[in-house]
């Protein structure tokens, strides 16, 4: 029975973390779209910022992040110029002082910076934006080879979130995925980030690696939960060889096939939330007091998150801003995106403009994503005419739903996904995915 629903639910689908999703992007949207959109932000607007920063020491073999290898200092400095040419770029175009209520600086490795650069970047955030004073600033963080003077550069600059990279603490899956990190350098990071006043501390974790097992993934739950981590973050690994070609080197059959990923998805929901975690949408966890616990939970690029700015303003090469009218996304190329900015343009290459529809859809997708349930009262309200017929697909996936996938409500007011249904979230927004299959994009397991 469990076999027979994995073939059918755990097929590959996109991890939603926008709709439409980014290989649907394209080219129609540029950098004179984007002006143009910027130009057009309505008057206090809360805003958010994405800082991308695509540089690290090693390569981890697993990565599917935007980033570049590189143990000189050059390469960054002069990516850092031309960042700070965009800041300034961007901000002269947004004319109104909007509030800023979240930065996220994500990579690569932001904390690859030297102090003094992260400094100068987080103090030219805070004199080009107007930082709301409640702002969250989040960091994501390489804990290897991190050092004291960096952490207290964090703090001094005001990060009051880190995203600590783990993935795993098992040898044997350490080496085949070429990160070797101690539990000990771990824990010393961990512990002076809160000694310099950090307390938000979330832990990324990735089930499915090679070499993987439950009791691996059990031994690393050990250590994890005596970190008392306030967010964990579970991925499941996304292999996706044809694509992401040093992904090769990590071979097949090192790999858990989709009835142990399902497994070990289950074993580390059961030990977190044992462990005093709240469950938050498909594979985010947080204890009662932190904010994703209590809050409206979102989702974006990075995951889930409590940030409801309505506008998202990407910054560094690859990285994607969401604006009310669409998607846009800086080249990915860094050479490309420092030629762009240093001539004081934008290096938008590719987005997406929203119809009424797809904001519909999107809705449905997010909100199935993030509460398990079909927001038909809210589509309704804000999209009248055009929610009816997204409503009549949930209505005729309920009653195709031979497997106790949903649980519908009464007629037309859709339905909640079961808890049965929970971890095969992904397949079932792909049903109102009106672009799947569209392109030629590759998705990882659906597990
Ligand atoms: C930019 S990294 C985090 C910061 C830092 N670079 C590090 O690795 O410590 C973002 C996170 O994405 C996740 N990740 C990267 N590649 C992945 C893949 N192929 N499948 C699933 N998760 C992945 C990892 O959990 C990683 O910590
Ligand atoms: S997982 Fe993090 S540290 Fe490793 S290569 Fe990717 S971005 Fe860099």
């Amino acid at each position: 029975m469990q076999s027979d629903l994995l073939r059918r639910y755990a097929a590959p689908v996109p991890r939603y973390t926008s709709y439409p999703t980014a290989p649907h992007f394209s080219p129609a949207v540029d950098a004179a779209t984007y002006g143009r959109w910027l130009d057009e932000m309505e008057n206090d607007l809360p805003l958010s910022l994405y800082v991308h920063i695509p540089f690290c020491n090693e390569l981890c073999w697993y990565c599917g992040c935007s980033t570049k290898i590189t143990r000189q200092r050059e390469p960054i400095a002069r990516y850092l110029s031309a960042l700070s040419r965009e800041i300034d770029t961007v901000a002269d175009r947004i004319k109104i002082r909007h509030a800023v209520t979240h930065i996220h600086w994500g990579g690569g490795s932001p904390s690859i910076l030297e102090p003094n650069e992260i400094r100068a970047l987080a103090a030219q955030l805070k004199t080009r934006f107007k930082l709301s004073p409640s702002a969250e600033f989040a960091v994501e963080i390489d804990p290897r080879g991190l050092d004291e003077a960096r952490i207290a550069a964090f703090a001094d600059s005001g990060v009051n979130r880190v995203s600590i990279g783990v993935q795993d603490f098992d040898l044997a899956v350490q080496k085949a995925i070429n990160r070797m990190q101690s539990v000990e350098q771990t824990a010393w990071v961990v512990d002076t980030f809160r000694k310099h006043g950090i307390e938000a501390i979330n832990i990324d974790l990735v089930y499915g690696l090679p070499k993987q097992t439950l009791e691996t993934l059990d031994q690393t739950m050990d250590h994890v939960l005596a970190l008392a981590p306030d967010r964990i973050a579970l991925f499941g690994y996304a292999h996706l060889p044809a694509r992401i070609k040093h992904q090769r080197l990590i071979p097949d059959d090192t790999l858990p096939d989709t009835a142990a990923r399902f497994a070990q998805a289950n074993r580390a929901a059961e030990r977190l939330t044992e462990g005093g975690f709240v469950t938050i949408g498909l594979d985010h966890y947080a204890r009662p007091h932190d904010p994703l616990a209590s809050g409206t939970v979102r989702r974006n690029f990075q995951g889930y998150t409590t940030d409801t700015a309505a506008a998202l303003i990407g910054l560094g090469a690859s990285s994607i801003g969401r604006l009310p009218q669409g998607y846009v996304q800086n080249t990915p190329a860094i050479g490309e995106y420092e030629r762009r900015v240093l001539d004081g343009g934008l290096a938008t290459v590719r987005g997406h403009a929203m119809s009424t529809e797809d904001a519909a859809r999107g809705l449905v997708i997010e909100r199935l994503m993030c509460d398990f349930a079909f927001p038909a009262d809210e589509l309704r309200a804000r999209f009248g005419e055009v929610a009816e017929p997204i409503i009549a697909e949930a209505e005729a996936l309920c009653a195709a739903d031979r497997d106790e996938m949903v649980a519908a409500r009464t007629r037309g007011e859709g339905f909640e996904v079961t808890d049965k249904g929970r971890i095969f979230v992904r397949s079932i927004c792909a049903k109102f995915d009106a672009y799947l299959g569209k392109s030629s994009a590759q998705h990882s397991a659906g597990i």
